[in-house]
Order: C-alpha cells, then sequence, then structure tokens
C-alpha cells in the first residue's frame, strides 16, 4: 500500500476493525462507514482523521460514499440473528459496495474460521470442508460469513476487483474480544462453558498484529480471490487462556461442559506466514495486556 492512499473501511467502531482504522489514519486518508450507534467510537475516530459517513448495510444506500477509494477493507459483521438481515442482507450489501466501489485496487473481506465444518483438534487448512461451527451459539453466523464469501469471490470476477479474504479465527486485546467476556463471567463467578472434546484450541491474534497485517492482506489481493486463513501463531485452549487471565485478575476459573459452545477451531497458517508472515504478540502477553487494558 502506498502511503496516502485513500482507504474505506467498514465496521470500523467494531472490536476488530477500530484499532485497524486507527492503525491505518496513520499514514493513508481513511474514510468509516457504519451506523455508528456507539458515538464514544466515532468521535474517537474523528479525533484520529477518520471520516465518518453514516450508512446502513441493511439498506445498502451508498449514495453519500464515494466511489474513488484506493483500496476497501470490509469488517462489518450482522449478528441480529434474523436470517434475511444476516444472510441475504449482508451479503447482498457487501456485494454492493463492491460495485460502487469497483476502482480500487484491492479488496479485503474478514471472514471467519467459523465458515468451517466443526473438526476438534485437526489443523483446518483453506481447502478444509465448510460448515457451520458457530450454530450453538449464533445460528446465523457461520452461513452467513459462508454466504459472504461467496458473494465476495463472485463480485471479485464480475467488477474485476483483486479481492482477499481473510478468514480470522478468534480476535482480542484492549477493545475486548470474546477472552474478555471469559474474563467479565470469571469475574462474575460464573463458570465459563467448553465443548467436552477438550482441550479447545484456537489460534487467538491480538489486535496490534490484526492492524499490522492489514496492508500485506490488502497487497496480497488477486484474481480469482486470495483466500487464507488468519490467527496467532500460537496454539493455546481456551482453557489455557481462561486459567491465565483468572490468575491475573485474582479469581478462580471454573469450567461447565456443554455442547451449546463452539468447539475448538485450530487453523494452519502456512498460508498466511507466505504471504503476510507471522504474528508477534506472545498469547501471554496479549491476554496479560487485556486484563490491564479491562480493569475490574
Ligand atoms: N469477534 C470475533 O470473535 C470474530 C472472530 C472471527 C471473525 N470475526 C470477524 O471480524 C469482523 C469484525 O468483527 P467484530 O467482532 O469487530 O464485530 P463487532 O464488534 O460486532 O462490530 C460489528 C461492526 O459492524 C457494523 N455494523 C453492524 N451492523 C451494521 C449495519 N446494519 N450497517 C452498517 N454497519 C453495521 C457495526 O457498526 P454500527 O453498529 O455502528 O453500525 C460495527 O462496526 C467481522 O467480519 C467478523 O465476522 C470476528
Amino acid at each position: 500500500m502506498d502511503s496516502g492512499s485513500k482507504v474505506l473501511i467498514t465496521g470500523a467502531t467494531g472490536q476488530v476493525a477500530f484499532p485497524v482504522a486507527i492503525a491505518l489514519a496513520v499514514e493513508h486518508q481513511v474514510t468509516a462507514i457504519a451506523r455508528f450507534r456507539d458515538t464514544a467510537k466515532r468521535e474517537a475516530l474523528e479525533a484520529r482523521g477518520v471520516e465518518c459517513v453514516e450508512v446502513d448495510l441493511a439498506k445498502a444506500d451508498f449514495a453519500k460514499v464515494s466511489t474513488d477509494f484506493d483500496y476497501v477493507a470490509n469488517f462489518a459483521v450482522l449478528k441480529s440473528g434474523k436470517w434475511d438481515l444476516d444472510v441475504n442482507l449482508y451479503a447482498e450489501s457487501i456485494s454492493l459496495l463492491m460495485e460502487h466501489t469497483r476502482s480500487a485496487k484491492a479488496f479485503l473481506h474478514c471472514s471467519s474460521t467459523g465458515v468451517y465444518q466443526p473438526a476438534g483438534a485437526h489443523e483446518l487448512k483453506e481447502s478444509d470442508p465448510l460448515g457451520d461451527n458457530h450454530r450453538a451459539m449464533m445460528p446465523t453466523y457461520s452461513i452467513s460469513k459462508i454466504a459472504a464469501e461467496v458473494m465476495v469471490r463472485y463480485s471479485a470476477r464480475r467488477f474485476s476487483i483483486p479481492t482477499t479474504i481473510a478468514r480470522l479465527n478468534v480476535p482480542y486485546g484492549d477493545e475486548g474480544g470474546w477472552p474478555a467476556f471469559h474474563l467479565a463471567m470469571m469475574r462474575a463467578g460464573q463458570p465459563i462453558p467448553v465443548h467436552a472434546d477438550r482441550p479447545n484450541l484456537f489460534n487467538p491474534i491480538h489486535h496490534d498484529d490484526i492492524a499490522r497485517m492489514v496492508p500485506a492482506l490488502l497487497d496480497s489481493a488477486s484474481l480469482p480471490t486470495t483466500i487464507v486463513n488468519w490467527g496467532g501463531d500460537e496454539t493455546v485452549s481456551l482453557e489455557e487462556w481462561c486459567e491465565l487471565l483468572a490468575s491475573e485478575a485474582g479469581c478462580v476459573p471454573t469450567f461447565i461442559e456443554t455442547d451449546s459452545t463452539i468447539g475448538g477451531v485450530r487453523v494452519d497458517l502456512t498460508r498466511m506466514h507466505e504471504l503476510v508472515g507471522h504474528t508477534k504478540i506472545d498469547w501471554r502477553e496479549g491476554m496479560r495486556r487485556l486484563v490491564a487494558s479491562h480493569p475490574a
């Protein structure tokens, strides 16, 4: 990415894209689109020079959005639990956004390792079977992310936009994430649900690594679309990170086995390493920083 590029980012009020937008704004002209329900986040973005334009993706009206971006990074996600909204309108709106910004040099779509068929401790490659590993907790999520991937691939070809689909594992950091929910539950004395197929292995990735890798993911965009897993180099169990978080926060973790939660999702990162390199934040350091940034 050349410095001073015009970048459009969606979902910039969310826990993953907020630090990405702030990092990109250091060198680039960044525009964020969202509904901006969290006005403090909007003010924080604007204070860093990010232009904020209100758009509801459910309506897919991009009339107020410029068309001349160099790069577009889509981090928005709809998690209402309503099928038509989360699956159909989400996938359609991303495709319409790609059409609107079709002159971009590259498009990055943040997907999820939630698109894979549950596979326990198997290291999932990008070619492994797709499925619905989030059904127990978020019924629409996996299907919505699969539908969006298909629309993004179609739109990349239809509008000749070099594109990367990056399947993110477990993001976490100062802005929160699943481990931050676990921390809050443990502080409240609640047991952490874990799938019975233990240990529940994941590749958590710190927000700093995510933000650092976005330019290289955009530079890896291609036609047909590049598809790459996106996670931390270290495989860590949910049980391990909860134990570390609890010990840092001075509380005691308890676990309850249930099928009503997401089982481990562990990914093969060979392609990520080839395209954008390795993550840098050691998971123990990252989790300690999460506790420090989330006081009781
Ligand atoms: N969180 C995870 O553990 C995880 C794991 C793997 C992959 N991912 C992926 O990472 C990306 C970011 O996720 P996240 O956790 O940061 O999400 P998040 O915190 O829930 O944020 C969602 C973002 O989407 C925007 N959004 C929601 N509905 C919208 C609408 N109707 N119109 C316009 N914008 C809308 C929200 O902005 P407004 O509410 O202001 O409109 C917000 O900026 C997503 O693609 C997600 O699938 C997340």
